[in-house]
Order: structure tokens, then sequence, then C-alpha cells
């Protein structure tokens, strides 16, 4: 299972019971990988895409929003990420996830946010691992599909217990354990550190991803190898590039990736399906922030700025689908292939 380079991230692994079809993964990101997100990563070629956390005592408690972020849209392999704090709430979230369809139960142990670690869940779990260990316990016991991890290295820079939390998840029967390379106190400031994720390889056998800074497929050798992990998960280097996990692992050409990003059609069709997913007065301010992930990977003149303004605030949708393409069309090819970040 070990010493996976960028070259073989197109191959499939398994997770307990399931196939990932390839080794790069769409990561979670509240407000940003809901259905028409994770369909067009899907469709491109992830190997696997995970939905925005679900708070479990919510989605219990129906929340409609929850509920939003629990379904499933096109892909074929579902992966719900759950969160919480107690025990009784994650099983029963968890059970009605998979009666829902999903065939991978994800346990959020990672997210910094202080509405969430306030309330002892997310990453402040990692600071009580007797508690998190209820937690996994209770999720893994209460459904027959896959549970998986996803946590940090640490609370901070003196309690790098990943390791710890990672071998106990193991033997709870948790079935692949993804670290993003900083600890909660870091937030998102400097550099992921992917050879500390390799404590975690050294005493896990199961699926290790590795996830943090990973933009390039340079960058997704280089995590690897620091990190001995058999995968990669990516996430905010897809803002604008929901094919970039495709493309790391392995499954696209540069020239395919050019010819999306240059391609006003693609940021239209996730626009409109954001309307679909969401009706219309609410998908056209939800959709702003991914048309300014498209267009700040285009090259435009100086000049091209009271467009782009105007189609972001733009209420009038054949309006969008008539100023993107002119919007595209100011677009300079500089020789950069900026949707990879690689040298064209
Ligand atoms: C806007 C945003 C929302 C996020 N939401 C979640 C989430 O719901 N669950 C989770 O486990 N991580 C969440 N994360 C963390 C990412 O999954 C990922 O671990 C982190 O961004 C580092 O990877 P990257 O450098 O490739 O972005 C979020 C990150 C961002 C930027």
């Amino acid at each position: 299972m070990h010493e996976i380079s960028s070259q073989s991230l197109g191959t499939p692994f398994s997770i307990g019971s399931l196939e990932a079809r390839n080794r790069a993964i769409l990561a979670p990101m509240s407000g940003v990988t809901d259905v028409p997100f994770r369909n067009l990563a899907w469709q491109f070629g992830a190997g696997l895409v995970v939905s925005e956390m679900v708070a479990s005592q919510a989605l219990m408690e129906g929340e409609a929003e929850m509920q939003l972020k629990l379904m499933q849209g096109e892909t074929s392999q579902h992966v719900v990420q759950l969160a919480g704090r107690e025990a009784e709430w994650m099983a029963l979230a968890a059970k009605m996830t998979e009666d829902n369809g999903a065939d991978i139960i994800d346990i959020n142990m990672g997210c910094p946010a202080k509405r969430v670690t306030t309330g002892y869940s997310g990453s402040a779990l990692m600071r009580d691992l007797d508690h998190a260990l209820t937690l996994i316990e209770a999720t893994v016991n209460a459904v027959k599909i896959p549970v998986t991890l996803k946590t940090r290295l640490g609370w901070d820079d003196n309690s790098l217990n990943a390791p710890e939390l990672a071998q106990r998840a193991e033997n709870a029967g948790i079935q692949m354990i993804t670290i993003h390379g900083r600890t909660r106190c870091q937030f998102y400031k400097g550099q992921a550190d992917w050879q500390k994720v390799k404590a975690v390889r050294d005493v896990i056998d199961l699926p290790l991803v590795v996830n943090g800074d990973i933009k390039t497929k340079a960058d997704a050798d280089v995590a690897l190898s620091k990190s001995g992990a058999d995968a990669v998960m990516i996430g905010r280097g897809a803002y604008g590039v929901p094919w970039l996990p495709a493309y790391i692992s392995g499954g696209m050409s540069e020239n395919e990736c050019t010819s999306y990003q240059t391609d006003p059609e693609i940021a239209l069709s996730h626009h409109d399906a954001m309307l679909s997913f969401y009706g219309e007065a609410s998908g056209i301010r939800q959709a702003r922030k991914h048309l300014g992930w498209y267009f700040d990977r285009l090259t435009l003149p100086k000049s091209a700025s009271l467009l782009k303004r105007k189609i972001m605030t733009s209420f009038d949708v054949s309006e969008i689908h008539a100023l993107v393409p002119v919007l595209y069309a100011m677009h300079s090819d500089a020789g950069t292939l900026a949707s990879t970040g690689e040298a064209a």
C-alpha cells in the first residue's frame, strides 16, 4: 500500500468494503463543496468527493440546511461528513445517513472554527481523546458502511497527538484517516507540514490521506513522499478548478485543463446548477463566489474589472449568461496554466 507517488495517484484503493477509483479526493469544505460543486468534481474524475460537514444533532432535529448538505447529487459514491460532540447524536445521525444512501461516513475532528470547538466538536475533540473515542465507537457501531476520520496534527505544537488518535481510531474500526498537516491553533496559517503526517503513517496500517496546501502535481509528489500517505486530499486549490483532483490523479491532460479553464460554459453550468439547487434568489448570491474564483483563474486586463463587477452584482440570469462569455473573451493566455499552477 505504501510508496505512492503522483504517478500512481490514478490507481484505485480500498476503504473497507468500498473501492475509490483513484487517490485524489476533494476535501469537505462548508459553504463550498455542496451538491453542485461535488457533482462537477466527480464528473471531471475526482477519486472521491466529501460533503460539507453535517452537524449530527442539527440533522436529527430536522434542520433544513443539514438535509441539503446530506443530499447525494449525481455522484455514484456518497461520502457524508458528520460532526458532533455527543456519541448519541453521532450514532443516530450515522444510522440516518446510512439509511439515506451514504457509502462512507467521515467524522470531522479537524474543524478549527471557534463556534465548533467551543461546542467541543471538530478539532476540540483532540483535547480529550477518551471522549473522541466514544464518538468514533458509537459511529462505527451504528452502521455497516465504512467510517473514516479527518483530523489535524493536534491541538497545538505541544500536543501533536494525531498518531495516538489514529492508532486508537484504527483499533475502534475506522477505515481511513485523513490528516491536515496543521494544528488547530494554526487555523490556516503557515504551511501544512506533510513530514509530521509521517508520524501517523508509522503507527497505522489503514489508508492514510495527506491534506493541506496541495495545489499541483509537484505538491502532491512531495506531500506523498514526506508523509508516506496513500492518497491526497485537495481543498482550496480546487476553488474555480473543480477538475483539479482529476488532473492531480493523472486522469486529465494539461490541454484539457486549459480548455476547461478558458471555457465560460463550465462556470455558467456551475452557476445554473446552483440556481436549480438553491432556487434562483439564493442560488444567484451563493454562485457569486464561485464565479469570482473562476474569473481569478483568467488573465484579464485591468479594463475587465467593471465588467467583472457587473456580473458579480447582477440578479439577472440572462445578463450573466450574456456577459460571462464576453469576460472570458478578454482572457489572454500568458503561458501559465493557472488552473493547475503548473507551467504550460
Ligand atoms: C471554506 C472552508 C470550509 C471548510 N469546511 C470543512 C468541513 O466542513 N469539514 C472539514 O473536515 N474540513 C473543512 N475544511 C478544511 C478542508 O477540508 C481542508 O482540510 C483544509 O482546507 C486544508 O486543505 P487545503 O489546503 O487543500 O485547502 C474547510 C476549509 C475551508 C477553506
